[in-house]
């Protein structure tokens, strides 16, 4: 099998006609993990979404391939298909899908025109893997996420992660909701993957995932590009640090992409009020 390949090049994307990735140049390639960090509202979700094929998110220029194929001109399942995976940051609720009927239909559009998910390899599989991840048993028979808590929902998309065993996984926030205990069952599920057949992107606010699955390299996002790259050591100094130190470094001053007018309203019913209270 050939060890694959996701190449992003000089990626400019829109959402509603605001351009919200001004440029974004990534490699990933089978064996290796990436780690993109940066502030709030940089565009890291919207990076996700855009090589998923989310239907918001309009790509103005640029290219996405997976080794020779053209990721931009495939519909959401033809990327899936290839070997592309996206672990939300906010999982969808789906009332009235199982969660086993999901990922077993998500299973079969993976495999070759004619070939069934054998229905005894599934259940066997669904099994070690719930196990795997400590996850309640009735999780499965259950509609997709509904009524799932966060810790769950996030299990239940590395649990999709498990079964269908892309070639590159792009996982957002895998971590947020997480407790410590599920920290490392998560980390140690990522691990499990690891291999030449698989990259992954991770996309995290902080190193305690980070000090699971140990990145081979480390981005940070801001204002809709990758404006610096480094290794792990670029997470010790973020951890400690903040970003700060990499705007004034870049002449950064806002590092958001979408930079709204701060109209401070003031409203004179505040002081009114205390005035009066004052008068009294
Ligand atoms: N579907 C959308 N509709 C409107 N605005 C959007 C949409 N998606 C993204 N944006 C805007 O684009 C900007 C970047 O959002 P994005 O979700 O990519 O940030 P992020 O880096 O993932 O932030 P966070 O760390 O908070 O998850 C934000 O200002 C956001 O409001
Ligand atoms: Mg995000």
């Amino acid at each position: 099998m050939q060890k694959p390949v996701l190449t992003i090049s000089e990626l400019h994307a829109n959402v509603e006609d605001k351009e919200i990735l001004k440029g974004v140049n990534l490699e990933i390639k089978g064996g290796e993990v990436h780690a993109i960090m940066g502030p709030n509202g940089t565009g890291k979700s919207t990076l996700s979404s855009t090589i998923m094929g989310h239907p918001k998110y309009h790509v103005t220029s640029g290219t996405v391939t997976l080794n020779e194929a053209n990721v931009l001109e495939m519909s959401v399942d033809e990327r899936a298909r290839a070997g592309l995976f996206l672990a939300m940051q906010y999982p969808a609720e789906v009332p009235g899908v199982t969660n086993s009927d999901f990922l077993r239909t998500a299973m079969q559009t993976r495999m070759e025109d004619g070939k069934d998910v054998p229905l005894f390899k599934f259940i066997r599989e669904l099994d070690k893997n719930v196990e795997k991840l400590e996850m309640r048993e009735d999780l499965p028979h259950r509609y997709l996420n509904e009524g799932f808590s966060g810790g769950e929902k996030k299990r239940n998309e590395i649990l999709q992660m498990l079964m269908l065993k892309p070639n590159i996984a792009i996982l957002d926030e895998i971590d947020s909701g997480l407790d410590v205990d599920a920290l490392r069952i998560v980390g140690e599920a990522v691990n499990s993957m690891r291999s030449e057949n698989f990259g992954c992107l991770l996309i995290t606010h902080y190193q305690r995932l980070l000090d699971h699955i140990k990145p081979d390299f480390v981005h940070i996002m801001m204002k809709g590009r990758i404006v610096k790259s480094g290794g792990a050591e670029l997470i010790e100094k973020i951890d400690r640090e903040g970003y700060d130190w990499i705007k004034k470094e870049l002449g950064i001053d806002d590092e958001r992409v979408i930079v709204e007018e701060q109209k401070r309203k003031v409203t004179s019913i505040g002081t009114c009020a205390t005035k009066e209270m004052l008068d009294l």
